[in-house]
């Protein structure tokens, strides 16, 4: 059967990331092939949609290769990513009897996966943790590289650590289950890598034939586009690992995004569909600055409204934008940066747009 490893390659802790249909049913297996030890207790974090869709498999394959695991669900919603749910995932650590030797494994979404990695991060001062991602978007992009995270009131993902996984487990077979609308906001993180870095992935995903398939869950089209996302996301990481400098290009259309999900309220527009935005904005800018072709820019346009995303930015007040921005994590001593393409597979850091370049697509 077809399936899939790549190794994030780290100057510490570097971990392999598995691609295979069916994966979901084998965790036990898996953990005994990385060296799990099978007397380390095991807190399985997940949310209660999720947990009954794979929590007994994934607690039936421990099970059976003689693993000793519990599962704990936090709330779902990016209202519960906060510390009140780190807090409950504590508690739970502390009732299970959670030790330094323990494992988490984080089965869901990206807000499963960001709370978890930073509850293991903390927990005990660090346990190891396992990530089981069953949203395209957690597939690509939130499961892999370490970024950790809960909200603050003041802002999305402000408190969190760097702290990679043990191992990440995919199975492009859980998205069957996953609302048509959350996979294609997952395919705008696709589409991200083709622009960024990939122009053959962004051809793959530009041909009528591979999009069918693609929207039809095809398991050799998925593993596919997984498999070319996590390796540019690999490549990335394993240069720059803390976003010192590179790993800032995988925020492409993110700044616009956020700046959208802040002002129209988490939940208006999931956050694939708010980067497919940014992307858009970003691309517009970089047509004015001359910085890419016309073409590139429709090209680009064309391909996420293809796969049933929005370009349209929605009405939100330029004063607004500019506050939302400058209180994001990527302003460095005070001057914004943005990701902006110079071609298809290619995009830059620039620190001098100014407010005239993009305050103008506001209200
Ligand atoms: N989601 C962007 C990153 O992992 O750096």
């Amino acid at each position: 059967m077809n399936q899939k490893r790549i190794l994030i390659p780290l100057n510490k802790n570097s971990y392999e990331v598995i691609i295979k249909g069916g994966i979901i049913n084998s965790i036990g297996e898996e953990l005994n092939r990385i060296g799990i030890n099978k007397q380390r207790k095991i807190l399985i974090v997940s949310n209660e949609e999720i947990s009954n869709l794979f929590g007994e498999k994934v607690l039936n394959s421990l099970k059976k290769d003689n693993f000793s695991a519990n599962i704990f669900n936090i709330k779902a919603g990016e209202s519960h990513k906060n510390i009140e749910s780190l807090n409950d995932i504590y508690n739970s650590a502390f009732k299970f009897g959670l030790d330094r030797n323990s494992l988490m494994i984080a089965l869901g979404g990206g807000i499963v996966g960001d709370v978890t990695g930073f509850a293991a991060a903390t927990w005990l001062r660090g346990i190891e943790y396992i990530q089981i991602p069953t949203t395209l978007l957690s597939m690509v992009d939130s499961s892999v590289g370490g970024k950790t995270a809960v909200n603050h009131p003041k802002g999305k993902n402000l408190i969190g650590a760097f702290y990679q996984p043990k191992a990440v487990f995919i199975d492009p077979e859980t998205l069957v289950t996953l609302p048509s609308r959350e996979f294609k906001a997952g395919m705008a993180e696709v589409i991200k890598y083709g622009i960024i870095k990939d122009k053959v992935l962004f051809e793959y995903l530009e041909d009528d034939k591979n999009r069918d398939k693609i929207l039809n869950l095809d398991n050799e089209s998925l593993i596919q586009i997984i498999n070319n996302s996590i390796q540019t996301k690999a490549c990335i990481v394993s240069e720059d690992e803390r976003e010192n400098g590179i790993r800032a290009i995988l925020n492409y259309g993110h700044s616009f995004g956020h700046v959208i999900e802040n002002l129209c309220g988490y939940g208006e527009y999931l956050h694939g569909e708010a980067i497919s935005i940014g992307m858009k904005i970003a691309g517009d800018i970089a047509t004015e600055k001359s910085l890419w072709l016309k073409e590139d820019s429709v090209r680009q346009n064309n391909l996420i409204e293809s796969y049933g995303l929005p370009t349209q930015t929605p009405k939100i007040k330029k004063n607004d934008v500019n506050t939302i921005l400058m209180g994001d994590k990527k302003v460095r001593d005070g001057k914004m940066r943005f990701i902006l393409p110079k071609k298809i597979g290619e995009v830059d850091i620039f620190n001098d747009i100014d407010e005239s370049h993009f305050l103008k697509y506001f209200d």
